[in-house]
C-alpha cells in the first residue's frame, strides 16, 4: 500500500500533463500520509482516501459505504455474516470495497481492518442486548477498543456514532452506555468526532415501518413522547462530508428539523398508508414492560424492555449542527410516501397524499429557529 502510494505521489509531482494531475490532487492527512486522487469521477474514481466502516452492514452503514465508494474512497467493510456483506459488491469497482471478517472482541482483526485507513467510522450499535453481547460490550468496551487500536495504529481520524439522547443519567441502559462509550472514546482518542443522530427513518428503519406494522407500541405514554426524526440519507451525507472537513472534532448533534409527537407520526402513517387509525388500547408501562420481557424468549428480535423505557423519553432538545456538515435536513413529510407506499392496498396505491395537521411542539430548537426566521 505504502509503495503504491509513493509511486502515485512521485508520478503526481512529475506529471507532464497538468490536465491529468495537479497539486490540488495531493493532500496530506494530519499524520502526514499523502492522499493522491486520480481516475475518472464516479464509481471508478480513486480519491486516494481509505476508510473503514465498522457497523457497515446496518441500516445507516450501507448508505454511508455507497456514498463513500461513489466518491472514489477505498472502503474496508468489516462484516460478521457473509450474506450481509454481499450487497457491498456492486458499490464499487474491483478492489475498491474490501470485505474483511471481524469480531468486535478480536483486537488483531480490528487492527487489520483499520491499519491502512485515514478515517475510521464506528457505527456499531445494538438496540437490544443479546445472549452474547450486553449494551456495555458493544457501546462501551467495543467502542473503546476500536478507538484505542485506531490511535495505536496512527489513524488520523475517527468518527464515532452515538445517539442524540446519550446521557449517563438516562433511565435507559442503551442511552447510558452510549454516553459512557463517548467518554471512553474521547479518553483514548481526544480528537474523535462524536456524532449524535436523532431517530432515523428510511427503507429499513425501525420507525415509520414499525409504526405501520406495530402501532400499539407507539401508543405508549399516550403517544405524547416527542421525537426529532431524521432522514438516514441526510445523516449518511453528513458523515461523508466529514471526510473533507478535518477540522471538525468534538460532539455534533444531528437531529431532525422538527419535534413531533408519536401521535403525529401515528396520524401521518395512517394518512399516508390510507389505513384506518389503530384502535389498539394504550398499554400501561408496567404491562408493556412485562410483555416485552416475556417476548425476549423468542429467537427473533422483539421489542426489548429497554426500548419500552425509551418510548417514554423525549428526544433531547439540543440545537443541531447541520450547518457545520453542509447538509440541509429534510422534513419527514418529504419522504414518508417513499417508505410507506408499500403498506397501501392495491386500490389506493397511487392516490395523492394528504398529511394530518401538525400540532406545534415548543422546544428550545424551535424557539431558536423562530428567532432566526424573525430576526
Ligand atoms: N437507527 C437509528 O434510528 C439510530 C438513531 C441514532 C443513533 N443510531 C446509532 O447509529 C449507529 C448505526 O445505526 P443503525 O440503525 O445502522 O444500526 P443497525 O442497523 O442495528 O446496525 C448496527 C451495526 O452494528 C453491528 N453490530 C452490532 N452488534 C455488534 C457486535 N456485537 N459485533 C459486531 N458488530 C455489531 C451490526 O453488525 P451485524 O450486521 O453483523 O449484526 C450492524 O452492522 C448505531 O450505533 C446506532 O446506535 C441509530
Amino acid at each position: 500500500m505504502f509503495v503504491s502510494r509513493s509511486i502515485a505521489l512521485r508520478s503526481c509531482l512529475t506529471s507532464s500533463n497538468p490536465a491529468q494531475r495537479a497539486y490540488h490532487d495531493l493532500i496530506t492527512t494530519p499524520t502526514k500520509k499523502p492522499i493522491v486522487s486520480h481516475g475518472p469521477p464516479g464509481y471508478s474514481a480513486v480519491s486516494g482516501h481509505v476508510a473503514t466502516v465498522f457497523g457497515c452492514t446496518g441500516f445507516l452503514g450501507r448508505y454511508l459505504v455507497a456514498k463513500l465508494a461513489k466518491m472514489g474512497t477505498q472502503v474496508i467493510v468489516p462484516y460478521r455474516d457473509e450474506n450481509e456483506a454481499r450487497l457491498f459488491k456492486p458499490m464499487g469497482d474491483l478492489g475498491q470495497i474490501v470485505r474483511m471478517e471481524w469480531d468486535i472482541r478480536n483486537e488483531k482483526q480490528i487492527a487489520e481492518c483499520l491499519r491502512h485507513s485515514d478515517i475510521v467510522y464506528n457505527l456499531v450499535g445494538r438496540d437490544y442486548e443479546t445472549k452474547n453481547f450486553s449494551f456495555s460490550d458493544v457501546h462501551v468496551a467495543g467502542a473503546e477498543r476500536i478507538a484505542k487500536i485506531a490511535a495505536a495504529e496512527g489513524v488520523s481520524r475517527i468518527v464515532h456514532i452515538s445517539h442524540l439522547n446519550a446521557s449517563t443519567t438516562s433511565s435507559s441502559q442503551f442511552y447510558q452506555t452510549k454516553a459512557k462509550g463517548e467518554e471512553r472514546v474521547k479518553k483514548v482518542f481526544p480528537n474523535a468526532t462524536i456524532i449524535r443522530p436523532g431517530p432515523m427513518y428510511g427503507y429499513e428503519d425501525k420507525l415509520l415501518t414499525n409504526i405501520a406494522v406495530w402501532p400499539i407500541w407507539w401508543k405508549l405514554n399516550h403517544a405524547e413522547t416527542t421525537i426529532r426524526p431524521v432522514h438516514v440519507i441526510d445523516v449518511a451525507q453528513a458523515l461523508t462530508n466529514l471526510m473533507s472537513l478535518p477540522e471538525i472534532t468534538g460532539t455534533l448533534s444531528l437531529a431532525g428539523p422538527s419535534t413531533l409527537t408519536f401521535q403525529y407520526l401515528l396520524d401521518l402513517v395512517s394518512s399516508v398508508t390510507l389505513q384506518p387509525p389503530s384502535r389498539a388500547p394504550v398499554l400501561p408501562k408496567r404491562v408493556a414492560s412485562v410483555l416485552a420481557k416475556a417476548s425476549q424468549s423468542v429467537w427473533w428480535p422483539a421489542l426489548s424492555p429497554d426500548e419500552v423505557t425509551r418510548r417514554y423519553i423525549d428526544d433531547a432538545d439540543t440545537l443541531s449542527d447541520w450547518d457545520a456538515v453542509n447538509v440541509v435536513p429534510s422534513e419527514i413529510e418529504q419522504h414518508a410516501i417513499t417508505y410507506l407506499r408499500r403498506y397501501r392496498s392495491a386500490d389506493n396505491f397511487v392516490r395523492p397524499v394528504v398529511f394530518p395537521a401538525r400540532r406545534p411542539v415548543i422546544s428550545v430548537s424551535s424557539y431558536a429557529l423562530w428567532d432566526e426566521r424573525h430576526a
